[in-house]
């Protein structure tokens, strides 16, 4: 779906998620939403947070479960995913905090599998994920599955790639300071959903866009294998989807 700008996107998203939060609220069952961080979503949760204030939106039955977080990361850092989600979203809206999950990146090392192996769990427990926003980063990265990552891999710690470390240098004032790993949901993770949305705005995404949806389906690009989910959107601005 291509938009001819950001806003209007974001406002349509939006109103597809509100839409299916207080369908499920309607039937006394949980919604169970997929969080990206990044700039992309931000005008979302924006329109989530007016909708909560001026509309009524509640949250009372949203269970969400982030994507990413960089490793380590204290949660109090500027750069935590954390810390944006809670000033983005959770902070403005009435969401249980119980029902946020959001990586853990203060973990001992050998603590680290044990833990992604619970995400996975309690997203499973939860009755899995409904709907799964997503950004994609410059090497086509979903979540921070650099290329290179499987179509069957699930939440687990990776390294990061050069080109992702230096489009977050300015977040962390140089690319020294851009921590090397990060634990994400895997790509399993993300195609399990059982709706992806995937959003990319700007002419700084057209080619990698262009990748993701017209490209070879490959661990090069890990937004390639939405190809193969049964109910993924990419979500464009005219100048996202230039190369299509
Ligand atoms: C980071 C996040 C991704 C996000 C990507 C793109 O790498 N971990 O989940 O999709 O950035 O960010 P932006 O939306 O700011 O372009």
């Amino acid at each position: 779906r291509v938009f001819r700008q950001a806003v209007d996107a974001s406002r349509s998203v939006a109103q597809q998620i509100a839409a299916m939060i207080r369908g499920r609220a309607a039937e006394g069952r949980y919604c169970v939403l997929g969080l990206a961080t990044g700039s992309s979503p931000t005008g979302v949760y924006d329109e989530l947070v007016r909708m909560h204030r001026e509309e009524g939106l509640s949250f009372q039955n949203v269970v969400t479960f982030n994507l990413d977080e960089y490793y380590p990361m204290q949660p109090a850092e500027l750069q935590s995913y954390v810390r944006f989600m809670n000033e983005h979203l959770f902070d403005h809206v009435d969401i249980k905090p119980e029902n946020v999950h959001v990586p853990d990146g203060t973990l001992a090392e050998g603590d680290v599998a044990d833990y992604c192996r619970r995400y996975e769990a309690q997203i499973a427990e939860a009755g899995g994920i409904d709907l799964q926003l997503l950004g994609i980063g410059r090497t086509g990265h979903v979540g921070f599955n650099e290329p290179g990552s499987g179509k069957n891999s699930r939440t687990r710690m990776i390294t990061l790639d050069r080109v992702t470390r230096r489009d977050a240098a300015s977040d962390f004032f140089g690319e020294d300071n851009v921590p090397r790993r990060a634990i994400t949901m895997g790509v399993g993770t993300i195609l399990d959903a059982r709706q992806v949305v995937l959003m990319a705005w700007g002419e700084g995404k057209a080619s990698i866009v262009a990748r993701a949806v017209e490209g070879e389906i490959s661990t090069i690009v890990a937004a390639s294998f939405l190809q193969e989910h049964p109910n993924a959107q990419f979500v464009l601005d005219q100048a996202a989807a230039e190369q299509l």
